[in-house]
């Protein structure tokens, strides 16, 4: 999939450090649809010269655990508990222009919880914003 989102990205950097193999009980398909939402916001919400993306996996007997990293705008505090609701979208005015409907992240998270696995957000205005997932591996 590295390939894949170096596409997307453009001109922006990207630092992929993801074992190459996945664990045989996760959801390939599923898996990769979580990673594309997370990596196309990125995308969106990142200066296309000088946006930097990471994207950094790691697998140990217990769990799986990525982390996809932008240094872009950033999400104002108040919007951080509602970005995973259905239709949600930070900044409307702003959003409009990508015209995302705001389902990619309550998907996301719908896939991971499905799993048993949680989503986590975390953003500073003006400087990036972090999404970690963890899901346990059986
Ligand atoms: N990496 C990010 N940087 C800044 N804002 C983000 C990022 N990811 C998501 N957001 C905010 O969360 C909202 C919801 O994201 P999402 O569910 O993927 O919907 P959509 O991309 O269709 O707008 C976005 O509209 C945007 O305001
Ligand atoms: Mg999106």
């Amino acid at each position: 999939m590295k390939p894949q989102l170096i596409l997307l990205a453009g001109n922006r950097k990207v630092l992929f450090d993801f074992p190459s193999r996945l664990p045989s009980d996760i959801n390939k398909d599923q898996f990769k649809q979580v990673v594309l939402n997370l990596f196309s916001n990125a995308v969106q919400h990142t200066n296309p010269t000088t946006g930097v993306i990471q994207v950094i996996g790691k697998i140990n007997e217990k769990e799986l655990s990525l982390i996809i990293q932008d240094n872009g705008h950033g999400i104002p505090q108040e919007h951080l508990p509602h970005l995973f609701e259905r239709f949600y979208k930070a900044d409307a005015s702003r959003s409009r222009a990508y015209g995302g409907a705001g389902l990619g992240l309550a998907i996301s998270a719908s896939i991971i919880e499905l799993h048993g696995g949680k989503i986590h957000v975390e953003s500073k205005l003006n400087a990036g914003t972090a999404f970690e997932i963890v899901l346990p591996l059986t």
